[in-house]
């Protein structure tokens, strides 16, 4: 039975764009596929909490010498990885905000990228653990980037997803939505017709 892990990052939640266009994504894959197992996380409605010194203590803590409270904080970094481990697709709903992806999910990356456990290094450089997923990035933004030095947002997400093994990645762009409502109903339509595609494949 195959196992989706679908985050959103919106501040909007569900009612985001891009909440919206991954959730129809992951109910056209649905539709394909009724048995498929879905685990919905919305860091905007749910935010992990950034990764601080008290944070990376606790998980870096052998687990015998955690105090209740470190245990608590490395069973919610341990649930976030294995979460991750069990899905063999994945698909992300990533808005622009201020040029980058929103701090919510760089604080998720920064609880689910552990050494040992999702990469580890080796005399020849890092090499991801998390092998043999698919990947899809529905990113929504108020003006143009694609292909543009100002996207910073599909180089660190490649980056980041390669970092961990996750190197079967497509990106969804729905672009210009501020930029007037034709090109907006313009950007939206085609992003549909994407998702529409890649999830028939
Ligand atoms: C706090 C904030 C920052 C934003 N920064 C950018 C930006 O840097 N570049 C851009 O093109 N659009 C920017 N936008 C517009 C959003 O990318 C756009 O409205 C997008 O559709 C939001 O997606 P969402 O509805 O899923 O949250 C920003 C919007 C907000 C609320």
């Amino acid at each position: 039975m195959s196992q989706l892990l679908h985050i959103d990052a919106s501040l909007f939640s569900s009612d985001g764009v891009s909440s919206t266009l991954a959730r129809e994504f992951v109910e056209r894959l649905r539709a394909r596929d009724p048995k498929m197992r879905v685990t919905h996380r919305d860091l905007g409605r749910a935010p992990i909490p950034h990764l601080d010194a008290e944070r990376l203590s606790a998980i870096n803590t052998a687990a015998a010498q955690r105090t209740p409270a470190q245990q608590r904080i490395a069973e919610e970094a341990d649930r976030l990885i294995a979460e991750l481990q069990t899905a063999d697709r994945l698909v992300l709903g990533v808005p622009m905000y201020n040029f980058g992806v929103p701090s919510v999910l760089k604080a998720w990356f920064d609880h689910v990228a552990r050494a040992g456990v999702t990469f580890r290094y080796t005399a020849t450089g890092p090499q991801g653990l998390l092998t043999g997923k698919r990947a899809v990035v529905v990113t929504s933004r108020g003006g143009r980037h694609r292909d543009q030095p100002t996207d910073t947002q599909s180089g660190y997400l490649t980056t980041m997803l390669g970092f961990l093994g996750i190197t079967d990645l497509e990106f969804v762009y729905a672009e210009g939505l501020n930029l007037g409502e034709t090109e907006r109903q313009h950007s939206l339509a085609a992003a549909t017709q994407t998702i529409q595609q890649l999830a028939a494949t």
